[in-house]
């Protein structure tokens, strides 16, 4: 079930913060994160700012490790950078023992410069260009994930000619229906993404027979935003009968992608549970004796991250609205897959106020620019602040500057302190690139 079809109760307030451990509501000073005032923050650097917690991240990060240490199952996490791609994130989850998954040059620098060893970074994606392709064989990238039987030959041609060796597993479209939101789910035969099942022995052979090509074993990825073991179960027996097959064929496979797509809470749907997840890679593949690796997103950051905006005004027509200072060009998730966050006020007296149904929307000129409809929120007077919750991946990384709106700010917390990791854009950035013809 996607957060976008999630049709269970609206929880209130006090459910959604008592869900959510980082935070506590503070008599005097407000909603805390980490126990840091958000009011603290607003003071120094204004809003709309992102904030993202390395408690969170950290927490997360480990109880991940130890539902897999519970199962005496090692494994490798590669952090999908596309869920947030700031320096400061891709830092900390490096320090943390992380690698990367990046699908563009783009992610795959940033990652570098964030001290990821190009050896502990996999690339994925349907379409790398040969220039993207020529660039991480070049900075020597631990591992390929190829898409297609067409990319192979590219990356064979492109490997040859700089006059090495691409390690590469071969992304395997398993056709299974993930039951996510249809925007994000990967894994079914008509989906982009991926070699189907059948042809990957085919596949697996010629990339065993091309110059440059070192092929060590299978990737999957059947999408995001995923709250039950099941679909991952389907996945990966699929994946474990490939690898028989393909051993059965005289091949070697040494490497097996579990990819990403753990599911998070957003509304009061249970993010998904670790144990059980961990359980049924055991079960699938604990037994295949390959080197498993994972590449989570959005689980080890959504959570971990809000956006800080404030009420502009308060509008009554037939409707109650409430317009913030963020909009859909800041987090657009609302608008592209109808998705809930929590929206919660900073101030403790207005948490604990009459409340009626609003629409919380941004100043955009779209109708589109709405973060919630009908939600239940006490009165926001202009000026008040408010948290929208689970806004660490996919948020920032999905901003634009649409109507000419600078980027937010972005504050990283830790040890109960906050630094600024990103200056809010200042308008004339906007077109400080641009020129006009004379
Ligand atoms: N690996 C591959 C190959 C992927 O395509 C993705 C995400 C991940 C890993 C990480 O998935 P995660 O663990 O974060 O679910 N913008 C959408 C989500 C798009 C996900 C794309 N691929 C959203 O806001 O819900």
């Amino acid at each position: 079930m996607a957060d976008a079809v999630f049709t269970g109760p609206e929880p209130d307030l006090a459910d959604l913060l008592a869900a959510r451990p980082a935070f506590a509501m503070h008599a005097q000073d407000g909603l805390c994160f980490e126990s840091v005032p958000l009011n603290a923050i607003a003071d120094a650097h204004g809003t709309p700012t992102w904030v993202y917690g390395a408690g969170s991240i950290t927490a997360r990060y480990n109880a991940l490790q130890t539902a897999f240490a519970k199962q005496d199952l090692p494994i490798h996490i590669h952090y999908a950078v596309k869920a947030n791609d700031h320096l400061a994130i891709i830092d900390l989850l490096r320090t943390l023992g992380a690698g990367a998954d990046v699908v563009s040059i783009g992610e795959f620098m940033r990652a570098q410069r964030a001290g990821v060893a190009s050896a502990n970074i996999v690339y994925s994606g349907v379409g790398k260009s040969a220039a993207e392709i020529e660039n991480a064989l070049t900075a020597g990238i631990g591992q390929f994930n190829v898409e297609s039987a067409e990319e192979l030959e590219m990356l064979s041609a492109l490997a040859t000619r700089a006059n090495t060796t691409a390690n590469i597993v071969l992304r395997m479209n398993p056709d299974v229906d993930a039951g996510t939101h249809a925007k994000i789910t990967t894994g079914l035969a008509e989906n982009k993404f991926g070699i189907a099942a059948a042809d990957i022995p085919a596949v697996y052979a010629r990339a065993a027979a091309l110059p440059g090509i070192d092929p060590q074993g299978i990737a999957l990825h059947i999408g995001s935003q995923i709250l039950s073991p099941a679909p991952y179960a389907q996945a990966y027996a699929k994946a474990a009968a490939t690898i028989t097959a393909l051993r059965a064929h005289g091949h070697t496979v040494s490497v097996l992608d579990l990819g990403g797509g753990l599911g998070i809470g957003y509304q009061d749907e249970t993010g998904i549970n670790l144990d059980a997840f961990a359980a049924v890679v055991k079960r699938e593949v604990g037994g295949l004796g390959v080197h498993l690796l994972l590449e989570p997103g959005r689980y080890l950051v959504g959570p971990a991250g809000l956006l800080l905006a404030s009420v502009i005004l308060q509008k009554q027509t037939s409707r109650r609205f409430v317009v913030l200072d963020a909009a859909m060009n800041d987090l657009i998730r609302p608008a592209l897959y109808d998705s809930w966050h929590g929206i919660v006020p900073v101030d403790a007296a207005l948490f604990q106020g009459a409340q009626t149904p609003a629409d919380v929307v941004g100043p955009v000129c779209e109708t589109a620019d709405c973060f919630a409809k009908d939600r239940i929120l006490p009165n926001l007077p202009q000026g008040t602040r408010v948290a929208l919750l689970d806004a660490g991946a996919y948020s920032a990384v999905m901003s634009s500057s649409y109507n000419a709106r600078p980027r937010a700010a972005a504050v990283l917390v830790a040890n109960g302190n906050f630094s600024l990791i990103t200056p809010r854009q200042k308008p004339e950035d906007l077109w400080a690139d641009e020129s006009i013809p004379s």
